[in-house]
């Protein structure tokens, strides 16, 4: 692993914090593009209230200087604005409040409340849902916008789409109706960052629906990396395969309960003849491929073809009609907390998708073109790409 992030900070703390290890020297950040990417994660139709009180900056503290990266670690902050209404309940030092306040003792049916509460012994689970909200992924945005504006210099993008939102699906697919270079411009016009603008006001109308049954809906995102050669990644070991770590970075994202490479679920319903992509000579006597239903990855390495990855969103469990659980403190039969709560999330969660995909392509890129300046990774790819280009004419 040539990378590496640790995060940490409650939803309701005074803020959250992230270091990113690993960086070479000499990569120039761009500020805004990294409070361009947290507000791109603040938004997306069908957020809660907690989004409209946020607003969301890094203010980077180490590993950066006149807006290069020094080589050491990084590490960032993002303030939670909302702690001002909580600074008693969730103050680092101190007594408790006098009597208790907002105490959860009703887990929620599917957020972590009661297994992290089991674990911990804890009897007020505010001391788990605390940690487990999504509030922490705006850290790994954050670390996920560095990672992109590294792959940048090498001229790869990673983009991302909203495919479906509970039942309903995007008809239009990437890349037989959509090509690969439109997709950032389509999703980015609309706030459930749909390719096809025909499916939104079915969409909203389906969330709003939710919103008035006190429900939630979940969905599906596609993220897209293009400009990646072939060779990122490895055949060799099961912890360095691509596609591994692709799926434990998208896994742990929270409600993400499934994912895939290119089209997995589906071609386990076809025959192989429907799904491996043939290889041919373009015009200039390079290997090609003719399709790109594996999702540019074979043996968990890249194949020279856009990567295409995508993740199952449940559900969120915060019901404003909620569900029947037991209360902690009673032992009886109860209703479940309510917490301020998204009725949707998915745009956002793509936006995280994106950032983790971005963090481990990094990562593989790294390990591939080590060196302690970004010189010195431009110059191993170089020399690498040239060589590549050389043994596909020639073999
Ligand atoms: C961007 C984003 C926003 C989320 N917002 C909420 C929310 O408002 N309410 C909620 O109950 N869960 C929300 N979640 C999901 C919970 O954080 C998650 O379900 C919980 O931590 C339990 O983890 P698990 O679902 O991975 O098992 C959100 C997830 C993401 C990625």
């Amino acid at each position: 692993m040539a990378l590496r992030f640790l995060t940490s900070g409650e939803s309701h703390g005074p803020g959250l914090s992230a270091i990113l290890d690993g960086v070479p020297a000499g990569l120039e950040l761009d500020l805004a593009a990294v409070d361009a990417e947290l507000r791109r994660r603040q938004g997306g139709y069908g957020r809660g209230g907690r989004m409209t009180i946020e607003k969301d900056r890094a203010q980077f503290t180490a590993g950066v200087r006149h807006g290069r990266t020094l080589g050491s670690p990084i590490a960032v902050q993002i303030a939670n604005l909302d702690h001002r209404n909580w600074e008693s309940i969730m103050a680092p030092f101190g007594t408790p409040p006098e009597p208790p306040q907002r105490v959860v003792t009703a887990p929620r049916p599917g957020h972590a409340d009661l297994a992290g509460g089991a674990k911990h012994r804890f009897m007020d689970l505010r001391n788990v849902l605390e940690r487990a909200s999504a509030r922490e992924t705006a850290a790994r945005v954050a670390v996920g916008s560095v990672a992109r504006q590294l792959l940048g210099v090498f001229g790869v993008d990673v983009v991302g789409h909203t495919r479906s939102i509970g039942a309903l699906q995007v008809s239009l697919r990437v890349p037989e109706d959509v090509a690969y270079d439109e997709v950032r411009a389509r999703s980015a016009a609309n706030d459930l960052a749909l390719l096809d603008a025909q499916a939104y006001e079915p969409m909203v109308a389906e969330i709003e629906s939710a919103r008035r049954d006190g429900d939630t809906l979940g969905g599906v995102v596609e993220v897209i990396a293009l400009g990646l050669p072939a060779g990122i990644g490895s055949h060799v070991h099961w912890d360095r395969k691509l596609d591994a770590r692709l799926g434990h970075a998208l896994l742990s994202i929270p409600a993400v309960k499934g994912c895939e490479i290119g089209e997995a679920f589906a071609h386990a319903t076809r025959r192989g003849s429907q799904v491996h992509d043939e290889v041919s000579r373009d015009p200039g006597g390079r290997l090609r491929r003719r399709s790109n239903r594996a999702g540019g990855l074979e043996g968990g390495v890249t194949n020279g073809e856009p990567l295409v990855v995508r993740a199952a969103m449940k559900p969120l469990s915060t019901l404003m009609k909620p569900l029947e659980t037991v209360d902690l403190r009673s032992g009886e039969a109860s209703r479940a907390a309510v917490e301020r709560s998204d009725v949707c999330a998915v745009p956002a969660c793509g936006v995280v998708a994106e950032a983790m995909v971005a963090f481990v392509l990094a990562d593989a890129w790294l390990e591939k073109f080590a060196g302690d300046s970004i010189e010195d990774v431009i110059a191993s790819w170089q020399r690498y790409m040239q060589e590549v280009e050389r043994w596909s004419r020639s073999s």
